[in-house]
């Protein structure tokens, strides 16, 4: 696969060194860069290590326009567990991000709310480098297992293990919203070139399928064998079935 470059770290943050290391480098090639971004814990410590740079003075965001993958729907962006407060908390909030963009979970009309989202994406001339998680159903973004790859931005019920995953960002299972507006598979694989980080024992199976297994929408992220420059960064026990 020479479409698919992997990096395996000894740790966490020897993957998210390595991440913010190909964030920088793509930066320096094109400042004016359109990056894609996720939510979740897994770039956690990209973003402490971008803000890292960024106080360094060794990164500079002023002609970077961001598009999140993802929002819960419906959630208002004050919302603690919103990914629009996740985003301020985890990296807007800290360096000088030109324009951002995050699908809007208080938007009164959410067909036409992914429409514009998606129109937005394609104005900005694209997405240069998108970073991608991957959930323990192999998910991206919340593009859950199902029939056929979805195509554009869409509005999604989520998926049960994926309301389980994510409960422990909640008081409770049930506090989880059912909805998200999220990128579609076509949107995702549009990028010109695609981060994707997986961190722990947990994620060992799905890396492996992703990057090994059949390519199907009942796994969304094996999709990405069929791009064109995807690089790979997984610490040492997600990475233990691929190498
Ligand atoms: C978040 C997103 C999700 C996560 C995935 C992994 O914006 O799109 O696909 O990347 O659920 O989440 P973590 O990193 O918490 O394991």
């Amino acid at each position: 696969m020479s479409n698919v470059k992997i990096f395996v770290e000894k740790d966490y943050a020897a993957l998210s060194r390595r991440s913010a290391q190909i964030i920088k480098a793509r930066l320096e090639e094109k400042a004016a860069s359109v990056l894609g971004l996720a939510t979740g814990s897994t770039p956690i410590g990209t973003y402490e290590e971008l803000v890292r740079l960024f106080n360094a003075g060794e990164i500079d965001f002023s002609q970077v326009t961001a598009f999140n993958l993802d929002e819960y729907f419906p959630v208002t962006k004050e919302n603690n567990q919103s990914y629009a407060y996740f985003m301020r908390k985890n990296l807007f909030g800290f360096v000088n991000v030109k324009e951002t963009n995050i699908p809007n979970g208080e938007a009164k009309n959410h067909e036409t709310e992914c429409a514009e989202y998606e129109k937005k994406i394609a104005a900005s001339g694209g997405i240069d480098l998108q970073i991608l998680g991957i959930g323990n159903n192999g998910h991206i973004g919340f593009n859950e297992p199902t029939d056929v790859f979805p195509s554009v931005t869409h509005y999604v019920e989520l998926d049960a293990s994926t309301i389980k995953a994510n409960a422990r960002f909640f008081a409770n299972e049930s506090e989880v919203p059912r909805h998200a507006i999220t990128m579609g598979i076509k949107t995702i694989m549009q990028a010109k070139k695609i981060l994707l980080l997986a961190s722990g024992a947990g994620k060992a199976n799905i890396i492996r399928d992703a990057l090994f297994g059949a390519i199907t929408p009942a796994n969304p992220s094996s999709v990405l064998q069929l791009h064109h420059d995807v690089t790979v960064i997984v610490d040492e026990d997600a990475g233990k079935f691929i190498c």
